[in-house]
């Protein structure tokens, strides 16, 4: 197969977020992304009503992003999905459906890592970064800075050690009565709150990791407090507490991505992950971009989210190094890179 006709099909199902994507010769031809709404009646994600939900949306997807890209299945050079972290029966739906895809038409297999693809989203489109950059990549399952010397070049040089970033948002966002996913509502708001209104306790960590489940413990007992003295408190306050809320959580992220570009010498500063659409963390990053003399780059905001988009992208660079997976390849919730 000539290098000058690679035409893939990425899957994406790691999550909530059942999605399909073509690239071809490394321009991203679409990205179709099903939504599962069947979570926001439980405040998060079910795993076991996500795979039900993916394996219902899976062939409709994937058919409705080879039609768009005006693609027959023969044309495909190869299949790419999303191996892992994520759900289990989640991945497993995409894994089986890409294998037994690839095993029909003869073609290879890719597998991608999943916060490696976020990653990768920066390659979507231009402005792209130089090498070597450090990444913050945020999510609902992960707060970790990369050292990315390469497309398939990367080191977590610090990571949470507990809860995720996007988790305490959503955690937050529960208390306040906000609903699932509840870090776009915090975010919506925060900005027409006063974020110097109220203050939480932050967990100090050592070198470039990160503590978020205390601050959702401390935000639970300042609620309980305060419902106490008024029960009208969090109503008459929401715009507020989420501002102080998003304050807070975003300057943690960013004490220590500082931190990382002093030790590194490193000032081409990427973020990645369903959390790097916060506006809050958008501005202040643009503000510490400023005093730092960093270059930022931040993903069109389809391609922030989970997104089959970056699976393909990754799969893109993964065919040229001839980085290919055999049939008896599984899911792997707790995929590290
Ligand atoms: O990357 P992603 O789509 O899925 C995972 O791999 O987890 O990230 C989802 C997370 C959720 O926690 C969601 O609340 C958070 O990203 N998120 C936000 C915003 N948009 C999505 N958090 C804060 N502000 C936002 N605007
Ligand atoms: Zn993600």
């Amino acid at each position: 197969m000539p290098t000058s006709e690679v035409k893939i099909l990425a899957i994406e199902s790691s999550c909530d977020e059942t999605s399909a994507a073509i690239i071809h010769n490394g321009k991203v031809l679409n990205n179709i992304i099903s939504t599962q709404s069947v979570h926001e009646n439980y405040g998060g994600v079910v795993p076991e009503l996500a795979s039900r939900a993916h394996q219902q949306n899976i062939v409709p997807v994937v058919d409705k992003a080879l039609k768009n890209a005006a693609i027959d299945k023969n044309e495909l050079s190869a299949i790419a999905f999303t191996r892992g972290p994520g759900l289990m029966g989640a991945l497993l739906v995409g894994a089986s459906f890409a294998k037994s895809m690839a095993l029909a038409l003869d073609i290879p297999l890719i597998e991608i890592n999943h916060m490696q693809a976020h990653i990768l989203a920066h390659f979507i489109d231009d402005p792209k970064p130089q090498y070597p950059f450090l990444c913050l990549t945020v999510s609902g399952g992960h707060t970790q800075i990369v050292l990315v010397n390469d497309y398939l070049d990367m080191e977590v040089i610090g990571e949470t050690k507990d809860d995720a970033v996007g988790e305490a948002f959503d955690k937050s966002a529960k208390l306040l009565g906000l609903g699932y996913p509840g870090g776009p509502k915090v975010d919506k708001h925060a900005a027409k709150g006063n974020p110097d209104r109220f203050s939480f306790p932050e967990t100090e960590m050592p070198g470039l990791n990160y503590s978020f489940s205390g601050i959702k413990t401390g935000i639970l007992y300042f609620l309980r407090d305060k419902l106490k003295e008024n029960e009208h408190f969090i109503t008459e306050n929401l715009d507020d507490i989420c501002a102080s809320i998003q304050k807070t959580l975003v300057g943690m992220l960013l004490q220590k991505l500082r931190k990382a570009s002093r030790e590194y010498r490193i000032k081409n500063i990427a973020i990645a992950g369903g959390v790097s659409a916060n506006q809050g963390l958008r501005k202040s990053l643009a503000e510490m971009a400023e005093k730092e003399g960093w270059q930022v780059f931040i993903p069109e905001f389809e391609y922030c989210t989970d997104n089959a988009a970056m699976i393909a992208m990754a799969a893109h660079y993964k065919y040229l190094a001839g980085e290919f997976v055999g049939q008896e390849v599984s899911a792997l919730p707790r995929m590290k890179f």
